[in-house]
Parts: C-alpha cells; sequence; structure tokens
C-alpha cells in the first residue's frame, strides 16, 4: 500500500516492518527486549552472537522458542534465526540449517566486536561453507569491518570493503551478502554501484546522529556502537542511501542491549539499545530529510524482498506526538538504558 500521509502529514500508516538486525540476547533480558521489537515489526533477523555463539540448526531452533516464549499473548512476532559463522562452521550444517527454517549465517571478523572471540580469522577458511550456503540459498550478513590495530578505527569500514568483501564477491558472485550497519559513504556507494545479490541494512542512529553525539558535553557511551559513528559526511550519504528509494537499503536497528553498568564502565561495551523507539527514531530521520514518503520501503518492502520473504500485510500508524523516553527499563537483575532516554521524541507509534 502507499503510505497515506494527510496534507500536513502528521500521521504515517505503513505496512508493518520487519527489523533486520537485532540483537535480544538470552535469559531473562527477552522479557524486557522482545515486547519492543514484537510491539512494532513483524519479524526480525536475529543476531546469533550469544556467549557461546549460535553455530548449530538445533541451537538455533532452540534459541527461536525461548525468543517466542518471550512474546506477549496476543502478538504476533516472528524471529528469523541466523547461524554464526565460525572458521569451523561444516558445510553439512547449511543443509540442516535451510530445513530448520534458518535464513541467514552472520560473519563477525574475529574480535570486530562484542561477543566475536569465536568469529572468522580468514575469510578462506569458510570457502566450502560459503559454497554450500550459495547453493542452498542461505544469505550471507556481514559486519564489514577489519580488526587490525594498525588501521584506524573510522577507516575500518572503507578497508573491509577492498580487502575482505570485494575479494569474496570476485569468489562467491550469487551468494545473497548483506553488508550489514553500514556507517561509511564509502560503503553507501560500494552496494549503490554492486549488482543485485548486494544489499545493506541502515539503522537508526547511524542516520540520526554523527560521531560528535559520542562526546558531547562528556564522553557519552550509550551513543558508542561498532561501527562506531561516523563524520557527518557519512550520516549525510547514508540519509541519501535510506531515502533514496533504492531497494538495496533496508531497514535494521542493530538494537544492542547491554547493561547500564556494562556501558558507563571503563571499558563499557559497544551497542545502542533502540529497540524501545525504533520506528520514532527511523521516522525523526526520515521526516528530517523530507522524505516521509520513502519509510514505507525502507522498513517494510526493501527487506523482505531482498531476503525473498512475503511482505507484511497489517499495518502500524506512527502520528507526529512528542512524548518522553523513559531513563530505565528493567534489564534482568540490571537496568537497560536506551538511546534517548529522558529526551523527547517528535513520533510515536500508536
Ligand atoms: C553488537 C552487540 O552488542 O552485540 N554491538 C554493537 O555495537 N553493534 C554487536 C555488533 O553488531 O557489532
Ligand atoms: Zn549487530
Amino acid at each position: 500500500m502507499n503510505p497515506m500521509q494527510n496534507s500536513q502529514t502528521n500521521t504515517l500508516t505503513i505496512t508493518r516492518p520487519d527489523d533486520w538486525h537485532l540483537h535480544v540476547r538470552d535469559g531473562a533480558a527477552l522479557n524486557t527486549v522482545v515486547p519492543h521489537t514484537a510491539a512494532q515489526f513483524g519479524r526480525a533477523i536475529i543476531m546469533p552472537n550469544l556467549k557461546p555463539p549460535v553455530t548449530t540448526a538445533e541451537q538455533a531452533l532452540a534459541y527461536k522458542a525461548r525468543i517466542q516464549a518471550a512474546v506477549p499473548a496476543g502478538m504476533s512476532f516472528e524471529p528469523l534465526m541466523t547461524l554464526y559463522l565460525t572458521d569451523n562452521l561444516p558445510a553439512d550444517e547449511i543443509a540442516r540449517a535451510r530445513d530448520a527454517g534458518v535464513v541467514a549465517v552472520k560473519l563477525y571478523p574475529a574480535g570486530a566486536t562484542t561477543n566475536s572471540d569465536a568469529g572468522v580469522t580468514d575469510l578462506r577458511k569458510t570457502y566450502k561453507t560459503l559454497e554450500a550456503m550459495q547453493k542452498a540459498g542461505l544469505l550471507l550478513l556481514v559486519h564489514g569491518e577489519v580488526t587490525s590495530s594498525d588501521i584506524d578505527l573510522f577507516d575500518r569500514e572503507a578497508v573491509f570493503i577492498d580487502t575482505q568483501l570485494k575479494p569474496l564477491r570476485k569468489d562467491f558472485p550469487e551468494l545473497k551478502i548483506v553488508f550489514e550497519h553500514i556507517t561509511t559513504q564509502e560503503a553507501a556507494q560500494y552496494v549503490t554501484e554492486s549488482d543485485c545479490f548486494t544489499a545493506a541494512s541502515i539503522t537508526a542512529h547511524h542516520l540520526l546522529y554523527n560521531r560528535n553525539a559520542i562526546f558531547t558535553g562528556g564522553i557519552r557511551p550509550h551513543y558508542y556502537c561498532l561501527p562506531v559513528l561516523k563524520r557527518e559526511t557519512h550520516r549525510l550519504a547514508l540519509v541519501q542511501a535510506a531515502t533514496s528509494g533504492n531497494a538495496k537499503f533496508f531497514l535494521g536497528t542493530d538494537s544492542a542491549p547491554h547493561p547500564a553498568h556494562l556501558k558507563e564502565h571503563a571499558s563499557g561495551c559497544a551497542g545502542c539499545y533502540t529497540a524501545h523507539a525504533a520506528m520514532e527514531l527511523y521516522a525523526q530521520a526520515f521526516d528530517a530529510a523530507g522524505a516521509l514518503d520513502k519509510l514505507e520501503g525502507f522498513a517494510s518492502f526493501h527487506g523482505a524482498d531482498f531476503y525473498g520473504l512475503p511482505r507484511n500485510t497489517g499495518t502500524i500508524i506512527l502520528r507526529r506526538e512528542s512524548w518522553t523516553v523513559p531513563e530505565t527499563f528493567a534489564f534482568g537483575e540490571a537496568q537497560l538504558k536506551p538511546l534517548c532516554g529522558g529526551d523527547a521524541l517528535p513520533w510515536r507509534v500508536v
């Protein structure tokens, strides 16, 4: 359906969106974060970076059942499961995964981010498995950053494109690849110029903020995520890509909850929690770009189409209405501080 907007665009009705990149953790944390996502999204791609990571079809099914148990009664929400690519993920696990409904495999370069110690040390070690994925039609979801300490943190995504992604693409021309949570002009350009087997997800926080947000009036750990926020030119390139109507770009929150005391820490964890206000934050970003009419494609169509899944049928309604984000949520025994906690946001899902 087309977005129905009144003349001032104070309400926006769009097809129920999906979140194509989400961390929900496990255990008691599920009871806080799964309801937030299920209230807005029909489906979400569930990241497998648990400790230990999800590496078998059997583990993925068990994890899916734990997530489903945390969906509030009366809400419909489908977790789409993924496996974690390691140097030793056997190629024959791919057929089992496909049969279990697993839709994708996640590549974390070893040491790139939270719980990525088990990640890939050398892509060549995974080639048999990637071959099986290309055959089975499973997608490869890529955390696109190199990890070597001699590469500047802010350059790691751009270097990944040249040293890892381009060679990988040459060797697997028909493997569907999602370049996850892109943060740079270089990544937006690479995806724009690539063929139909490549797409990218973009977070709300990378559309709304540049790296100044991490340092405004003191160090702000809740704005620290990986890949880290970049300078304004990159944010503008991401906004351009997201609001262009190009079907290669779609919504992936990368909502990544951590206990507040581990973010407000001498070596604070990477990850911004945004699931509590995901569509509100995207609406704010698209509104600021004068592109609310492009939100539905980005949030509700492009991802499903790229994954080869049916589009959702229901709708959600966003209203221009200021509301104040809670400062904290319970998070098992700990606290969770959401992005924009205590701030007023201009859009609200009703
Ligand atoms: C994610 C997490 O906390 O699991 N952190 C983050 O900063 N995005 C991991 C990831 O997706 O990189
Ligand atoms: Zn992530």
